[in-house]
């Protein structure tokens, strides 16, 4: 089972990011713990501040992955590309929403994601645990 986790932007700066609110957990840090959780699964990280790579890369999964988890960050709730993106493959590629804080506790515009839709399902308020859990979700889905 492949499966590509996608980051958008500022998420490389995650450790010393606001970490009241996104925790003290780097990417790196992140990405080691999936790794470790779901040996079995082949997980690619990667992590990107411009919509147009992630446009790309979601563009790019048919019949290359399983299934996705995005943390579209600040793209979230604003990209209809990425949208868009996600439900172009969708047939075929699933994916997971995460977010590390719980965005319906913060700002009003942080309420609305443009890209859950797109997704089976959405995970968030638990910082860097919630990427292993959105893992745990999708493997769950994809085995069924
Ligand atoms: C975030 C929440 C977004 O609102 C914000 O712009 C981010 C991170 C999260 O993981 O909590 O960059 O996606």
């Amino acid at each position: 089972m492949k499966i590509l986790v996608l980051n958008g932007p500022n998420l490389n700066l995650l450790g010393t990011r606001e970490p009241e609110i996104y925790g003290y957990e780097t990417l790196a840090d992140i990405e080691t713990e999936m790794k470790n959780v779901f040996p079995e699964v082949e997980i690619e990280f990667k992590q990107s501040n411009s919509e147009a790579d992630l446009i790309t890369w979601i563009g790019a999964t048919r019949g290359a992955y399983d299934g996705i988890i995005i943390n579209p960050a600040a793209l979230t709730h604003t990209s209809l590309g990425l949208c868009d993106a996600l439900k172009a493959v969708a047939d075929v590629v699933p994916a997971v929403e995460i977010h590390l804080s719980n965005t319906h506790t913060r700002e009003e515009i942080r309420h609305k994601s443009l890209t859950a839709p797109a997704c089976i399902g959405q995970i968030m308020g638990f910082q860097g645990f919630g990427y292993t859990l959105a893992l745990r979700a999708l493997v769950n889905k994809l085995n069924a």
